[in-house]
């Protein structure tokens, strides 16, 4: 892949593709990690002296313009955070667009609006994509692709506009696929991953993947309740995927083939209703009441999962292990954190969710060897699957 210190910049317009898709409530941004990930390729461009075009996407908003996944918000943030202004223009291959990149001086930097207000940027019909890229990479004359969170996508930003434009790798990617590759090749021993979530119909790849790689599969979220039914003990009300229960029948026996350690909860909070302030008890994993949901793993729980991270030596982690944003439940995410932290293992935090947790619960970011700005694109880097968007930059 060429890095960009292989593009001649000075001078010239460069469309950087970022992953700027940062949580909201309202207009106020509540976690900025994926702005400041993206910071130091923008900087670096800038600093060359390229006129640096940044684009993105916020939400899904699904080819429609929607003021609600505006990216304004981002153009204001990312401008205090380069300590540079960034011009901001309000459509996204339109007038606004084309005036504010003929404005820019050597050094400067804009920010487009939301991509996927365009239905060209993620649509499924190969010469929709195509025209859309083409408008989109008429705007620069290079490109870089660092929006890492979204190289599993197949959009005309992230794998159309490389085939258009000479290209490179920004920072940011080039680090991402480093931390990802040491994860897949040769890790040190053992090697834990720990998955959580709602979904286990999510991360049926890489489960599959992960059987024939990981020493031990901690499992806790959401996704746990079907593992739990699958072993035949009763869920109550909490998240359950039956039609799942085949597929993960079959995830145990292989693990117990393999002899893969795979680990569920032995105790969860059972709570009377989903809410922040919902009556709640610890019971046995097996016990768990027909009249209650489990939202998060209990003490017993955090205890196995912290004694099985221990003597780790790489750990990948995606995924809470409750429901975090209500504080009476984010104590098992906080102690899976915190078990990470403690441990001297290559850490790696994966994914947009998880990595905003952690922050979230103000954990110390510096506690873990990487914090992936990517959810949905390290999973699928794990399962072993070609990402378009990298394929795209490596051509
Ligand atoms: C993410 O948030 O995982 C990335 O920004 C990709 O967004 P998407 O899942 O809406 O494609
Ligand atoms: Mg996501």
């Amino acid at each position: 892949m060429r890095t960009l210190d292989d593009l001649d910049v000075k001078g010239r317009r460069v469309l950087v593709r970022a992953d700027l898709n940062v949580p909201l409530d309202g207009e106020t941004i509540t976690d900025d990690g994926r702005i400041r990930a993206s910071v130091p390729t923008i900087k670096a461009l800038a600093g060359r002296g390229a006129r640096v075009v940044v684009c993105a996407h916020l939400g899904r908003p699904k080819g429609q313009v929607n003021p609600k996944y505006s990216l304004r918000p981002v153009a204001v943030r990312l401008g205090e955070l380069l300590g540079q202004d960034v011009a901001f223009a309000t459509d996204v291959v339109g007038d606004s667009a084309r005036a504010t990149v003929e404005a820019l001086q050597d050094g400067q930097v804009a920010l487009l609006e939301n991509l996927r207000f365009e239905p060209g940027e993620d649509s499924k019909d190969d010469a929709a994509r195509g025209a859309f890229a083409e408008q989109l990479a008429g705007l620069a004359e290079l490109y870089v692709g660092d929006g890492f969170g979204a190289v599993h996508r197949k959009h005309a930003s992230v794998y159309d506009v490389p085939k258009i434009l000479p290209h490179a790798a920004g920072g940011l990617i080039v680090a991402e696929v480093e931390v990802l590759r040491k994860l897949t090749e040769q890790p040190e021993r053992p090697y834990v991953v720990v998955l959580g979530g709602a979904k286990v119909s999510d991360k049926l790849g890489v489960i599959a993947n992960l059987l024939t790689k990981v020493d031990r599969l901690l499992i806790g979220g959401g996704m746990a309740y079907t593992f739990l039914k699958a072993q035949g003990h009763e869920v109550g009300r909490s998240l359950l995927q039956e039609d799942q229960l085949d597929q993960v029948r079959g995830f145990l026996s292989e693990a117990a083939e393999r002899g893969v350690e795979l680990v569920l909860p032995v105790d969860v909070l059972a709570a009377t209703e989903f809410a922040a302030d919902a009556e709640h008890e610890v019971v046995e994993a097996t016990a768990i009441p027909a009249d209650r949901e489990g939202l998060d793993i209990g003490p017993k729980t955090r205890e196995l999962f912290a004694a099985k991270l221990a003597d780790a030596k790489t750990v990948f982690w995606n995924g809470p292990m409750g429901v975090f944003e209500f504080d009476a439940f984010s104590g098992g995410t906080r102690a899976v954190a915190e078990a990470l932290i403690a441990s001297d293992a290559f850490t790696v935090v994966g994914g947009g969710d998880s990595a905003a947790a952690v922050r979230g619960l103000g954990l110390p970011e510096d506690g873990f060897s990487h914090i992936s700005t990517g959810g949905g694109a390290s999973l699928e880097y794990l399962e072993g699957k070609t990402l378009p968007g990298l394929a795209a930059l490596e051509e």
